[in-house]
């Protein structure tokens, strides 16, 4: 009877609800149907054109090259521009000087923080803490709806395997299932459950579709693929942000079956909006109707009619719908009926973010005083990329370090403070980063002492230099020779009892059109560690990178290893935090390292091949593998070291037989065999044994993250339904096929306890 009770209420609150919605959308309708009653063709267009802010200084509003634009009504947003002063007196030019008074969406990359910057989207995936991500991305909103922005171009989404892509550093990793929790926390944490409030800011999930693929990571090279691995393998990112409610979406520069991304019907009409149900709006990437011609396309006016066409609704910079959509309408190649549809979920988003009723909701200059770069978020930044940190190796316990004796700290990346946020990280004013000389010192205090030298620069090429730091995040060339910058470090070095090594890449050494063939530590910073080590004094490779680097001599030579990625503007603290022990690291690859980088793409969740190799082996005449390196990464997928021990039981299931409808539990007892306090993150993984279509060998379906003090023990359970076994087989329809699998569980995706099941 009770529960009788507590599910009619549930009922009548649910359809409440759905009635709120309901009228909610219907009163929408009402006011963007009578809006658009009054609209002209050409202001209608004005919509879907998203042009560059451009330099539009304080107070100079009215005067700049765009405002004209806007006047005319040719504007529908404005991207990379920011503070609320500014933001409003664009706005003001909207609401006050156009005939409909329709005001403007403003955009920004706001891509893993806003003024205070978190770590960057690679290294917070590496947290596995879906709560951790969900306030990043609430503080980044909170920060980015201070400052006038009300739509961020995050999160991206795109499944990365292949090293070499610079953009990797700006997504979850190379698994589908851990990408879609972080899209789904992602979104949350921007929109939160009332797009209106003045404090949500309306996501982007990008790049729409499987950008992550490019040719030879390559950027912006050609995809082609099966749609089985699109659907199985790197569609399920992007259609849990949509399940999220994510607001927009972006269009991807790559083509998809041969046809540009932003042209691509199939893509925009049938999957995304018919299939998953989307019903926010579509926004290209930066010109890419424009690039649809060196695509070969044909001409601006075909590309942008095939771009309407295909569903979507607003031209990033490039103003290709703006200046022919109309003739194309008079020629009969697209229809009003089109153009109508692209201007009103333009429309919708501006109605859903609350800017009618209010279209300076986002310029509170005193929120923009006191809502940025607080101590609060700062202290979350910091605790926050020390989570994100992976410690790779450390043997003899190297580390933590003590806080006594001399400390030498070496390294190009050791005071670099403009290099700390990494890549995208246009907010932020990077002279308030925390470099790790300082985040050192101001741990350290007076008990013990830091000496350092930079030892190197980033690489011998000067040039290579110029180009991996740029934007403003020099790492200040030093012009002596190598060997000079290098003795001097190993003079320092000598006198100290334990070295710290702050190398890797700078932070523009990955990022957008930032791909690379070689990805190791670039050569003057592996000279000057091999000397680092002939000191004999114990070295600690603090590694600042963007992607997975090829670290085989080092992993075979340098006693300790910790992965730092761009941990953000407190990353200095944060590393001294783990460097000392006050914190211990926890954080968990989630994307493989391979051994050299002609192993790329090198992914855990792979194939087995009718030739695999047997286990144990690593080469074999005639079988899948490779003469001189074996098919093991470097470190596994979900890898990551602790400075205690987790030892796991073996795994009990509730039953070996799944039947239909029903779920079954496996369960490990995992224990802290070690002396200190430690975080650890439980994975689940399942092999479908056959299938209709073949299947990975392994693929991530659960996971858990515990703390767990010294000689404690807790049970750890996963329930496993038909639902988790469920994949889209060669007809694409979401099946569950009975039969035989394995399940593993572990500390990451190689070293796992094993038990079988089936399912009926
Ligand atoms: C190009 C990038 O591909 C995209 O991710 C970004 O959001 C836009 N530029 C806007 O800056």
């Amino acid at each position: 009877m009770k529960f009788l009770k507590a599910s009619l209420f549930l009922l009548t609150m649910l359809s409440a609800g759905a009635i709120a919605q309901t009228s909610r959308d219907a009163k929408m309708d009402q006011f963007i149907s009578s809006l658009m009653q009054k609209m002209t063709i050409d202001e209608k267009l004005g919509q879907l054109n998203l042009p560059g802010a451009g330099d539009i200084t304080t107070g100079q509003a009215s005067s700049s090259d765009i405002a004209k634009k806007i006047e005319e009504g040719k504007v529908g947003g404005l991207f990379n521009i920011k503070t609320a002063q500014k933001i409003r007196d664009v706005q003001k030019i909207a609401v006050e000087k156009t005939r409909l008074k329709i005001p403007l969406i403003f955009g920004m990359d706001v891509i893993h923080g806003y003024q205070t910057v978190f770590p960057i989207p690679l290294g917070l995936s590496c947290s596995w803490d879906m709560p951790l991500i969900e306030r990043s991305a609430r503080i980044a909103a909170i920060e980015a709806s201070a400052d006038g922005i009300n739509w961020t171009f995050s999160p991206m989404t795109d499944i990365s395997r292949d090293a070499r892509w610079g953009r990797a550093s700006e997504g979850s990793g190379e698994d589908p299932y851990l990408g879609s929790q972080i899209a789904k926390a992602m979104v949350r944490g921007y929109q939160g459950d009332d797009l209106s409030r003045n404090n949500t800011i309306m996501a982007c999930v990008k790049h729409f579709a499987l950008y992550g693929a490019i040719e030879a990571g390559r950027d912006y090279n050609t995809v082609d693929m099966s749609r089985v691995r699109m659907y199985n393998e790197y569609f399920p990112p992007y259609k849990a942000a949509v399940e999220a409610g994510v607001g927009s979406v972006m269009t991807s520069f790559n083509e998809v079956e041969g046809v540009p991304a932003s042209a691509n019907k199939w893509l925009f009409t049938d999957v995304l909006r018919k299939q998953w149900g989307f019903n926010g709006f579509v926004v290209t990437d930066y010109t890419a109707i424009n690039e649809m011609v060196d695509h070969g396309l044909g001409d601006l006016r075909t590309v942008s009619a095939l771009s309407l066409k295909a569903g979507v609704d607003m031209d990033m910079v490039g103003e290709g719908f703006l200046g022919t959509l109309k003739q194309s309408l008079e020629e009969g190649k697209i229809s009003q009926q089109e153009i109508d549809m692209a201007c009103r979920r333009v429309l919708e988003a501006k109605y859903k973010l609350g800017l009618f009723e209010d279209p300076y909701r986002y310029c509170n200059i005193k929120r923009s005083k006191t809502e940025i770069f607080t101590p609060a978020h700062r202290k979350e930044a910091r605790a926050t990329a020390a989570q994100s940190f992976v410690l790779l190796k450390n043997d003899h316990n190297v580390l933590p370090v003590k806080k006594s004796g001399t400390i030498a700290l070496i390294g190009p990346l050791a005071d670099a403070t403009e290099n700390m946020t990494g890549t995208w990280s246009v907010a932020a004013d990077f002279s308030k980063s925390v470099s790790l000389l300082n985040g050192l010192k101001s741990a350290v205090g007076k008990q013990a002492k830091i000496v350092y030298a930079k030892g190197s620069n980033l690489t011998a090429d000067p040039k290579l230099e110029e180009r991996a730091t740029m934007f403003g995040k020099s790492l200040r060339r030093d012009n002596r020779s190598a060997e000079e910058i290098r003795n001097e470090a190993i003079q320092i070095a000598k006198q100290s009892d334990v070295i710290v090594a702050a190398l890797g890449e700078s932070a523009e050494m990955s990022g957008e059109s930032s791909s690379r063939t070689d990805i190791g530590i670039p050569d003057v910073q592996q000279e000057l560690l091999k000397e680092l080590l002939k000191t004999g004094k114990p070295v600690v490779l603090v590694l600042f990178t963007g992607r997975p680097l090829t670290l085989k001599w080092e992993s075979e030579n340098v006693p300790a290893i910790l992965n730092v990625w761009f941990g953000g503007s407190e990353a200095g603290d944060a590393i001294a935090d783990v460097l000392f022990g006050d914190v211990n690291p926890s954080g968990k690859l989630s994307m493989t390292f391979p051994q050299v980088v002609g192993q790329v793409p090198l992914f855990y969740n792979h194939k087995n091949t009718g030739r695999p190799l047997a286990e144990g082996k690593w080469f074999e005449k005639f079988r899948s593998n490779y003469l001189d390196v074996s098919n093991d990464p470097l470190y596994p997928f979900g890898f990551g070291l602790s400075y205690t021990k987790f030892e796991y039981s073996d795994i009990k299931l509730s039953s070996n037989t799944l039947r239909h409808g029903q779920e079954i539990t496996a369960s490990v007892t995992v224990r802290n065999a070690g002396a200190v306090e430690g975080k650890e993150v439980v994975q689940l993984y399942i092999r479908d044994l056959v299938g209709s279509i073949t299947r990975p060998v392994k693929e991530l379906k659960g996971f858990q993250k515990i703390s767990l003090k010294p000689g404690e023990s807790r049970e750890v359970s996963f329930k496993i339904t038909e639902d988790d076994l469920k994949f889209y087989n060669s007809n694409l329809d979401f099946v569950a096929e009975p039969g035989d699998f394995k399940l593993f569980i572990g500390t990451n995706s190689r070293d796992v306890r094993e038990a079988d099941f089936k399912l009926e």
